[in-house]
């Protein structure tokens, strides 16, 4: 950020749907079982929606929690992150605001899939250093649920649903919660790697019906597997020198919840100890955009993120894209 103007995290919520399953439940499912999906993924349960909920449902939820907790004034702009709009058109984001009362606030998704989050966040950040907005409600929300092949075990093991939210306010580079540094990148040449084939003009241009697989999302898991430790352990290195931190300095590594094996192989990338990289995708699976806020509100709750600690956000998603932020964590108030 070139201004001294700066976007200080304000406010925290989240939100999961009721419905919890298990790996023994999609066991009944898929040839699967539990023992596979927790040494391959570290995953236990995850949450999915139940039938007629939507992404903007869960976005709503979280995002009145970050209000709750940031408190004062209404932000003056929403930017949601979501791989699972409610619709392919209009974006989510509006009838969001709608709902959470704001009025008539500039509104609309950022589609940047598990890296959705940080590109809403620094999207947001830019919004405040550029003057155009003094709050801004930042929300990750997934009903990823909705778009996995039932005949597809490998993918239908390893996403789950939530949503997750945060408020930013205007404030100096210097304070405790100050996104200090974004590093962002895309690669389109692995633009196949993790997709939804149809539904877009891509496919509809054809004037053909879609096949019924191209409707669901596909992901060929190794590839994406290494590209997502290489790409984070190097966006987090990125980052880290551009707010002159040293590993050893980091109290906390929030990284996209992908699967608990590449949490731990960029921990190790980076020379940082496993341990103080942080954990949820046990509970709640890939939640794609909504991961990050997911992340930080279980360790917020539970006490691993405290006022003071250096801390890492690293994300990675289809595109390819990916990106990190660093930041000092401030005092939240959490709802
Ligand atoms: N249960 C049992 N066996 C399974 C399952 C399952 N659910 N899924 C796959 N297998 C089998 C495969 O068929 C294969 O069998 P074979 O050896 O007889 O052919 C075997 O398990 C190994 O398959 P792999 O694909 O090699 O398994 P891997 O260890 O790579 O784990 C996984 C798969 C979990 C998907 C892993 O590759 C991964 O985590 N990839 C990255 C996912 C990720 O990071 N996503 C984030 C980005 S996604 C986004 O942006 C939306």
């Amino acid at each position: 950020m070139t201004t001294d103007r700066a976007a200080v995290l304000a406010g925290l919520g989240a939100w999961v749907p009721p419905r919890t399953v298990t790996n023994d439940d999609l066991s009944q499912q898929f040839d699967t079982s539990d023992e596979w999906i927790r040494s391959r993924t570290g995953i236990a349960t995850r949450h999915f929606v139940d039938p007629g909920m939507a992404t903007s449902d869960l976005a709503v939820e979280a995002g009145a929690r970050a209000l709750k907790s940031a408190g004062g004034p209404a932000p003056d702009a929403l930017v949601l992150a979501t791989t699972t709009p409610d619709r392919p058109c209009p974006g989510t984001a509006p009838d969001v605001a709608e709902r959470l009362g704001l009025g008539h606030i500039p509104a609309f998704d950022v589609s940047a899939v598990c890296t959705g989050f940080l590109y809403a966040l620094a999207t947001a950040a830019g919004l405040i250093a550029a003057g155009l907005a003094e709050r801004v409600l930042v929300i990750g929300a997934e009903s990823f649920s909705t778009i996995l092949n039932p005949e597809d075990r490998t993918t239908s093991v390893i996403f789950g649903d939530g949503a997750g939210a945060v408020v930013l306010r205007a404030g100096r580079p210097e304070e405790p919660g100050a996104l200090k540094a974004f590093d962002l990148g895309s690669d389109g040449t692995g633009v196949d790697l993790i997709t939804v084939r149809a539904g877009g003009s891509q496919q509809r241009s054809t004037g053909l019906p879609a096949a019924l697989e191209d409707t669901f999302f596909s992901m060929q898991g190794q590839q994406v597997f290494m590209q997502a430790v290489l790409r984070m352990s190097a966006s987090s290195r990125t980052v880290l020198d551009q707010v002159g931190w040293s590993v050893e300095e980091l109290d906390a590594l929030v990284g996209h919840q992908a699967n608990l094996r590449i949490l731990h192989a960029v921990a190790d990338k980076l020379k940082f100890p496993r341990e103080k990289a942080v954990v949820n995708v046990d509970k709640v699976a890939n939640t794609a955009g909504a991961s990050i806020p997911l992340a930080l509100a279980d360790a917020a709750a539970d006490g691993t993120l405290r006022p003071g600690q250096k801390v890492l956000l690293t994300a990675f998603g289809g595109g390819l894209t990916w990106g990190s932020v660093a930041l000092e964590w401030p005092e939240l108030d959490l709802a």
